[in-house]
């Protein structure tokens, strides 16, 4: 058992943190677009079914997972299968299974990261032009000002970088002094400045015409429609649980990891979802989708993966105080990629601390040169096309969102369910407050959430190859 691993300094840091690990791009930007491409209300009935059949269920297997691992020293996916595994199959056979999730869980963190780390970058550099009040002026058109700033190297690049080297710096203080004190600033300014966004947003009245109001944008979202329900959006549904929440990658296992044997999780669990859901639902869908719709109506809410970047800057300077609300806007996008984005990278420098023996320091200056190597195709697309149609990100947020972390969330709940079975209840259950019903464990971890998920792939797979 190795001795000197860091542990968390407090509950309430704990929480934090991996409250910001979960809520991040996700929540606010890239939400947003997905219920309003796959039909609004359409999207929110397997959107709920998936947070209670996968969310919840996988969010407390991976907590448990990652204890489990931290105890006998290791904060990365592959020996945390293995571990797990183990207890069900011969040693080889958990050995190939936890290489293949130790490489998938690498895999995907690389290829999210390759785009994600973009997308903070944006966020930095419109929070500056925002509070410069750069795109103010009513004569410029915000599309065009994005595919500007995407193929411009001065600007995109030099965020971007500045971005990846705050990161780097934060993850290489450590545990403590590190992810949990920048959690701890940063995610109460997210839940404040999204409350007085939703307070902005919800006193707009109907700027453009009577019948788009902000409420009218909240009632596409919430009136279910059932007739407009199929794989696709389920599977878009079930990829953006998996997404917001960090699932099927490692990361939340690797904060896990830094638990105590015995603290609590399934407590804890239940409010990092909590508070995931609230920021998601209340904040990321009170805000960008009813203020697209009181300015632009229906249209505006097909603005997909430049909805923040293009529809939103038009709506900041066409409202009263814009270039502050502007500025709140995207500093809380920032915040909230950058606190899921240390848990990335603290992922990968785990991996080199432990498995290879590198100095933490080391290690977060290895990283940030793999993620300058691995994002040059999304720097360099725009520079050197000098197009902005970002399309090596949306295919790749597609597939890593939608596919690659269910996927790996099917392996873990198969690792947790089957293999290692009731002593994943048992280990569940140790320390904590509240304990895990073993009909929960059966229902949920070992029979939906697998069967979901398969259904969904193969689903999903016969509707793409019609
Ligand atoms: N959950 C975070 C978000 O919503 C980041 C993340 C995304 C982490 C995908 C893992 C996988 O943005």
């Amino acid at each position: 058992m190795e001795e000197r691993r860091e542990n968390w300094g407090s509950k309430l840091g704990l929480i934090l943190a991996m409250a910001g690990n979960a809520v991040g791009l996700g929540n606010f930007w890239r939400y947003p677009y997905q219920a309003a491409k796959n039909g609004g209300g359409a999207f929110m009935i397997p959107y709920f079914a998936a947070l209670i059949m996968l969310g919840i269920p996988l969010m407390l297997v991976e907590w448990n997972q990652g204890r489990y691992g931290g105890k006998y020293g290791h904060g990365t996916l592959g020996p945390m299968i293995y571990l797990q595994a183990r207890e069900g199959v011969k040693p080889k056979t958990a050995a190939v299974l936890g290489a293949i999730a130790g490489m998938f869980a690498f895999s995907v963190t690389v290829l999210l990261n390759s785009y994600y780390n973009h997308i903070i970058g944006w966020t930095l550099g419109y929070s500056y032009m925002s509070a410069t009040g750069q795109y103010m002026d009513k004569s410029i058109k915000t599309g065009a000002f994005f595919g500007e700033y995407l193929i411009s190297p001065g600007k995109s690049l030099i965020f971007w970088i500045i971005a990846v080297a705050l990161l780097g710096f934060a993850v290489m203080r450590g545990i403590q002094k590190g992810i949990e004190a920048w959690a701890k600033v940063m995610m109460p300014t997210i839940y404040i400045f999204g409350i007085i966004l939703i307070i902005r947003t919800l006193t707009l009245g109907a700027p453009v015409k009577p019948d788009w109001t902000p409420i009218a944008g909240l009632d596409y979202i919430w009136s279910p429609k059932w007739s407009e329900l199929n794989a696709k959006s389920a599977l878009a549904a079930a990829g953006q649980i998996f997404f917001t929440l960090s699932l099927g990658m490692g990361i939340i296992q690797n904060y896990a990891s830094y638990l105590k044997p015995d603290d609590d999780i399934v407590v804890s669990g239940l409010a990092t979802v909590s508070l995931n859901e609230l920021a998601e639902v209340i904040l990321g869908g009170t805000i960008a989708i009813p203020i697209c719709y009181a300015f632009l109506g229906p249209e505006g809410l097909s603005a997909g993966v430049g909805l923040s970047f293009v529809a939103l800057p038009n709506i900041f300077r066409a409202m009263t105080a814009g270039r502050l609300f502007g500025t709140l806007w995207f500093l809380l996008l920032f915040f909230a990629g950058f606190t899921s984005a240390i848990a990335m990278y603290n992922y990968l420098v785990a991996l080199l601390e432990e498995e290879m023996g590198v100095k933490r320091n080391v290690g977060s200056v290895l990283v940030f040169g793999l993620y300058i190597i691995i994002g040059l195709p999304v720097a360099l697309e725009g520079i050197l096309t000098k197009k902005a149609e970002l399309f090596y990100l949306s295919e790749l947020d597609n597939w890593v969102g939608s596919y690659f972390l269910v996927v790996l969330g099917l392996l873990e709940v198969i690792v947790a369910g089957w293999l290692m079975g009731d002593k994943a209840l048992e280990e569940m259950n140790k320390g904590g407050y509240w304990k895990v019903p073993k009909w929960f464990f059966n229902l949920f971890v070992r029979f939906l959430a697998p069967v979901y998920i398969i259904i969904l792939l193969v689903w999903s797979t016969i509707n793409y190859y019609k």
